[in-house]
């Protein structure tokens, strides 16, 4: 599925694989189904040269090249795949590190087609091993990294079934936030969502966007980190992070966007400041609501000078 050209490469061309597909040998590319691919040429119709890119190539690589790493105390051990989806993060145990056991287990209707070692159709909180477990690996990561809220699937997975002293991957996670600009995606969508016809939709104001790395205004700082060892189910409902920010040249960071109702005017030299807070829904627990509080501290003294602001950004409820 192609999505859009490159700007600054015209030759370069964006897809998105519909299908996974395993290169049958090393000239040639293996990817998912979600994958974004680089097409640099087209030798032909069949053969194209390209590369993978975006979050999910990029995740995918990260767990593979954990497990390439912990290859030798891998060996022998008992290893749980929480949300195995296609398998592939099972596989790479299996082929990279020769553990005694891996648990693929995955709700989706995909863990019927893994027709290889030990897979467990079914939810986390449902199925039953037969043994606990050295490693607990998962890729649970959703929107903002909470969305969706699977980590408390593989929080309680945890608790049931990783031995005393396993270990889990990932062992810590991190929500990262930057202040940025964003001029004309501003005026090109959310002027639309002000008044479309005639109607007050400000409301709905929450956006998910890449943002160019130009368009950063600092370097991002970590407003949360949770440790995996230690995070307990009931911490989830509500999670609070700080940040502090002094505006400086742009650096380079993709992130996605949460636009302000208005462009919030800031120089170089000022600070801003705030929390963050992580609420999950009461009623529609994979959903939460984000709330940023802010001020900023003008260098200069001048009219932006102690400006505060909040703003909820449900997700999606
Ligand atoms: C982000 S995907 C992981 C993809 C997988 N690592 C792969 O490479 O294909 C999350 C997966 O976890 C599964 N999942 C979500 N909650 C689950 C639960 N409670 N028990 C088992 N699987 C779950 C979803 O069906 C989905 O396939």
């Amino acid at each position: 599925m192609q999505t859009e050209k490159e700007d600054d490469d015209a030759s370069v061309e964006e897809y998105v694989a519909l299908s996974n597909f395993t290169g049958g040998g090393s000239n040639q590319l293996s990817f998912r189904s979600g994958d974004t691919l680089l097409v640099h040429a087209k030798t032909s119709s069949e053969w194209l040269w390209s590369e993978l890119q975006g979050a999910a190539g990029r995740r995918t690589e990260a767990y593979r090249q954990v497990i390439l790493s912990n290859s030798a105390p891998l060996r022998n051990k008992v290893v749980m795949d929480l949300g195995c989806g296609t398998g592939i993060i099972s596989l790479f145990c299996a082929q990279l590190a020769r553990p005694s056991q891996v648990f693929a287990v995955g709700a989706s209707s995909m863990a019927e087609y893994t027709s290889w070692g030990s897979r467990t159709a079914g939810r986390a909180e449902d199925i039953h091993l037969p043994e606990r477990v050295d490693i607990l690996v998962s890729e649970w990561m959703g929107n903002c990294l909470l969305f969706e809220f699977m980590v408390e699937s593989v929080l309680l997975a945890r608790d049931r079934w990783l031995k005393e002293g396993g270990v889990m991957w990932p062992s810590s996670a991190a929500l990262t936030l930057v202040p940025c600009q964003a001029n004309s995606y501003y005026a090109e969508k959310m002027a639309f969502w002000e008044q479309p016809y005639g109607l007050d939709c400000t409301p709905l104001h929450f956006n998910s966007h890449l943002i160019d790395p130009s368009d950063c205004l600092t370097a991002p700082c970590d407003v949360l980190r949770l440790d995996m060892y230690t995070l307990e189910i009931k911490d989830l409902e509500e999670i609070k992070g700080q940040f502090h920010f002094g505006v400086e040249k742009p650096t380079h960071w993709k992130q996605t966007l949460f636009m302000l109702d208005r462009p919030v005017r800031v120089l170089e030299g000022d600070s801003i400041a705030g929390t963050i807070v992580l609420r999950r829904n009461p009623v529609w627990r994979r959903h939460m609501t984000i709330t940023l509080h802010w001020s900023i501290n003008s260098s200069t003294g001048g009219k932006e000078k102690g400006q505060v602001g909040k703003k909820s950004f449900p997700m999606w409820r």
